[in-house]
């Protein structure tokens, strides 16, 4: 299964619909009432949260959980924290003192729709709900949910995307950094999310041989990195409409990106290396990880 032309098989979008709707049923009634004393807030959150993302990381977490056979009703809370710190991060990431983005998933940013001060509150919102929703799942148990809890702040804190965000800003406008540092700050923003993502879904099964971890890890890893490079070529060669955000962002800001110091096809190697990586990292899983192999083309491929 390490074949580049792996067709994007009819599966994959079958799976990535049906996961859609099961990871937004389950935010849906996370979401009911994190509020009766604060309605704007409340509605900033959800607004935040259904806005038409793509939900790559709940998925991550079914596809890992699928690939080990564990049961799907086990995954949703997971699912939803992954996609809950997604969101929160997004909302922060549009703000002014970040990238200052007008645009999200098509629609006008949180702090444009509401306020700067509303969006700092959702977001932090959001992130705490996460936490809330890892703790209210009757199929795991409590060792398991404390590991995941532990997965997840790390992936999200200061050693994870927080980290990775700070680092992204610092370097912004200067466009001086090292290959080996923008490596880092992609796996830190990006990436980390991601190998969380894929953690929870292996956490999700008790005493989950390490051999199997440290492999799904290794995948993540690569796919981490691969879906950050692509999100910097889609910057370029997108469009605002397809994108539901705005093209030519990380140019205006001169961010430092893949393709502003390998060029375009160098980002573009890089990114095929990563999938390659990612099959390889798979090898000795059977035909239930083939949608995880699926997914790995979905990110380097993707046109938004
Ligand atoms: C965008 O993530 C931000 C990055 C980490 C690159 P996605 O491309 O997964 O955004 P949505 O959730 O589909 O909107
Ligand atoms: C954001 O990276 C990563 C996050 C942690 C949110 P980008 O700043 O490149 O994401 P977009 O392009 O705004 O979605
Ligand atoms: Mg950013
Ligand atoms: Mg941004
Ligand atoms: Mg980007």
């Amino acid at each position: 299964m390490n074949d580049s032309k792996l067709p994007l098989t009819p599966p994959l979008t079958e799976l990535m619909q049906d996961y859609r709707q099961k990871v937004d049923k389950a935010l849906d009634q996370v979401l009911k009432n994190t509020s009766n004393i604060a309605v704007e807030l409340h509605q900033a959150m959800r607004y935040s949260t259904f806005n038409g993302g793509k939900r790559i990381r709940p998925l991550l977490v079914y596809l890992t959980g699928k690939a080990l056979n564990c049961p799907a009703e086990h995954l949703d809370a997971p699912a939803c924290a992954v996609e809950l710190i997604h969101c929160y991060s997004l909302v922060h990431d549009d703000m002014p003192a970040m990238d200052d983005d007008d645009l999200r998933r098509g629609k006008a940013t949180c702090h444009k729709q509401f306020s700067e001060a509303i969006a700092l509150l959702a977001g932090d919102a959001l992130q705490t709900l996460a936490f809330e929703t890892l703790t209210h799942n009757n199929h795991l148990q409590d060792s398991q949910i404390l590991q995941m809890i532990r997965a997840l702040t790390q992936a999200s804190g200061a050693a994870g995307m927080a980290g990775g965000q700070a680092i992204d800003l610092a370097a912004t406008g200067s466009q001086v950094m090292s290959l080996d540092n923008l490596k880092i700050m992609h796996e830190h923003k990006t990436g980390d999310l991601i190998r969380a993502s894929v953690q929870l879904g292996a956490l999700s099964l008790i005493n989950i041989d390490k051999n199997k971890l440290s492999a799904l890890d290794h995948y993540a890893k690569n796919i981490g990195l691969s879906f950050q490079i692509k999100d910097d070529i889609l910057d370029i060669e997108s469009d605002t409409e397809t994108l539901g955000k705005q093209q030519g962002a990380d140019i205006e800001l001169n961010k430092v990106t893949y393709p502003s110091l390998l060029g375009l096809d160098g980002a573009k190697k890089m990114a095929q290396e990563c999938h390659q990586k990612a099959l390889q990292s798979l090898k000795n899983f059977d035909h239930n990880a083939d949608p995880l192999r699926s997914l790995s083309e979905y990110i380097i491929t993707r046109q938004h």
